[in-house]
């Protein structure tokens, strides 16, 4: 497997990486019902501005295709960033979501970001646990009903831990 920076040319992967995402991850990912991701949707998620996020796929090294992705949005002060992943259905309960987190989060230190925060629906277990085992706290977000909260204060990680 192969990690590395999203590049506008990957907007060609995520057709074949979305037919395989279930309509029930896309939901707990978007927080919406969607039968698919309209083209302008890919467009916005491929053309991010780099002074200000940052997203990463892992790509199968072998066959070329994309096997999920976790992006970083920093906050208009410049010292939070909220994340948001999403793996291949298929391969879900594999590790690929947690290396992917480890991976966000080194990064988001080595960036010099104070917090890493994200929304997670309510049933959400498997990203509520995994964020609880990564250190994160988890809070019922004030603003949205049935949404956590999860949010990981960066100088609590040490630094030989985050990679
Ligand atoms: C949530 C999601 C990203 C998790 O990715 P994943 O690849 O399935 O997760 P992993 O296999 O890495 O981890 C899942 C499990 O392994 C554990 N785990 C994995 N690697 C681990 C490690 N090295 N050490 C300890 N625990 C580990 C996790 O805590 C979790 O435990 P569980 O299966 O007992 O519940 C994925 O399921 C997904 O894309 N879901 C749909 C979209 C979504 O929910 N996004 C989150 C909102 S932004």
């Amino acid at each position: 497997m192969l990690f590395r920076p999203l590049k506008p040319e990957d907007a060609a992967l995520y057709p074949d990486f979305l037919k395989e995402v279930t309509a029930e991850d896309l939901r707990l990912r978007f927080f919406a019902a969607m039968r698919e991701v309209s083209h302008e949707m890919i467009d916005k998620l491929i053309h991010y501005d780099p002074a200000h996020a940052m997203a990463f796929i892992a790509i199968e090294e072998q066959s070329g295709r994309m096997l999920g992705v976790v992006r970083l949005h920093d906050d208009a002060g410049g010292k939070d960033a909220e994340f948001a992943i999403l793996v291949r259905s298929r391969l879900k309960g594999h590790g690929l979501g947690w290396l992917m987190m480890k991976h966000m989060i080194a990064y988001a230190k080595e960036k010099g970001l104070q917090t890493v925060r994200g929304q997670v629906l309510a049933e959400n277990s498997t990203m509520l646990t995994m964020c609880t085992e990564l250190g994160f706290h988890s809070a019922d977000d004030p603003g949205e009903r049935g949404v956590k909260l999860v949010t990981l204060p960066l100088d609590e990680v040490p630094a030989e831990a985050a990679g």
